[in-house]
């Protein structure tokens, strides 16, 4: 056999000896693409409630920034978080991934700015318990470990909406 007849057929081989295992791979690469894109497409439309959320604070700072929030803070981003003159504090607009906010930034807003009529007036701990409150209510567990005002305020923790 000479010149392109052989290269022909080596050509053939190579293609036949690509199959089972790369062939294999080549579908499990397409398997997990498809996967993945019907995972999107669930993920838009039933969000798993908090998974994959660090539990960062515990329930009692959360249910004590329930309280504070209530009163320095709901009249302008209403009681269900969801904003009124401010923006909302919840969801996938506040917390999405394009703004690229890490739980520092939210936090330094928080602790400096708010309540916009009294910048600074509430104290660390008022500031850190309505901080849990506001992850909890964006999808953040509850856990054993109280969250310090130090700990927040340097916190690389992305900020997402874990809800629903
Ligand atoms: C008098 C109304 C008012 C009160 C009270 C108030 N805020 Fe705000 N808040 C605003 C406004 C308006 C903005 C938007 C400011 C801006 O975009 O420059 C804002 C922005 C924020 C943001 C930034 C949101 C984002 O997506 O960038 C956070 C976080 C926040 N407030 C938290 C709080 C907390 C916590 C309290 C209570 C301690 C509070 N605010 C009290 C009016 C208020």
């Amino acid at each position: 056999m000479s010149g392109p007849a052989r290269a022909a057929r080596s050509r053939h081989r190579r293609d036949a000896s690509v199959p089972p295992r790369a062939r294999a791979a080549r579908a499990s690469i397409l398997a997990a693409i498809a996967d993945a894109a019907k995972n999107d497409c669930a993920a838009d439309a039933k969000p798993k409630k908090g998974k994959g959320a660090p539990a960062l604070f515990t329930a009692e700072q959360a249910e004590l920034g329930k309280k504070t929030y209530e009163e320095k803070c709901a009249f302008c981003h209403a009681p269900d978080l969801n904003g009124r003159a401010g923006p909302a504090l919840r969801g996938k607009f506040f917390a999405a991934p394009s703004h690229g906010y890490k739980l520092r930034d939210i936090f330094k807003i928080v602790a400096e700015n708010m309540p916009a009529t009294s910048p600074g007036s509430l104290s660390h701990e008022e500031y850190v318990q309505i901080m849990a409150y506001i992850l909890l209510n964006n999808g953040y567990p509850a856990g054993d470990a109280a969250m310090t005002f130090e700990e927040i305020s340097r916190s690389k923790v992305p900020l997402r909406f874990y809800e629903e």
